[in-house]
């Protein structure tokens, strides 16, 4: 799928997959061991790893409700 929603109890994450391959060009960023589901992933990944991104380039969101949405 283009577009997977991420589940959290406190508003789940529309995360644009095909966005993020076509502008990073690097399954690396996210996938380590190679393409598929990420071994361990949830909020310790999501909020070193997407977050400091966002942070790092300062672009892509850093709030919680940019990500979180009811
Ligand atoms: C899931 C491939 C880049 C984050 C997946 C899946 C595949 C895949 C095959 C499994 C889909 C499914 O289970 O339906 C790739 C390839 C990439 C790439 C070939 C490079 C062209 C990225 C990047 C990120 C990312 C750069 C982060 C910015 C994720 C996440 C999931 C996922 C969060 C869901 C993981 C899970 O449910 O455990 N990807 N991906 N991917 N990908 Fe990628
Ligand atoms: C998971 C809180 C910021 C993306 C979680 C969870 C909590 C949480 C409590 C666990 C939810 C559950 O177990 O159901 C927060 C708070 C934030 C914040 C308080 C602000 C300080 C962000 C940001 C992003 C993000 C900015 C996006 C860049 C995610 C993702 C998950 C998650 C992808 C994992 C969802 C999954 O496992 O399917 N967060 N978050 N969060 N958060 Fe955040
Ligand atoms: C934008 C989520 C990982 C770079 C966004 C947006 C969301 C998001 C919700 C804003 C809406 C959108 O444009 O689609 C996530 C989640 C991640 C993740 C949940 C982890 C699974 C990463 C990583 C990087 C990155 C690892 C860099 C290595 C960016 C950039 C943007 C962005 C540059 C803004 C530019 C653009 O719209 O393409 N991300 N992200 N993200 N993300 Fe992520």
């Amino acid at each position: 799928a283009d577009v997977i929603t991420l589940p959290a109890k406190n508003g789940d994450i529309t995360f644009n997959h095909k966005k993020h391959q076509d502008t990073l060009k690097d399954c690396k960023a996210c996938h380590e061991k190679g393409p598929g589901k990420i071994e361990g992933f949830g909020k310790d990944f999501a909020h070193k790893t997407c977050k400091g991104c966002h942070a790092d380039k300062g672009a892509g969101p850093t709030k919680c409700a940019e990500c979180h949405k009811k």
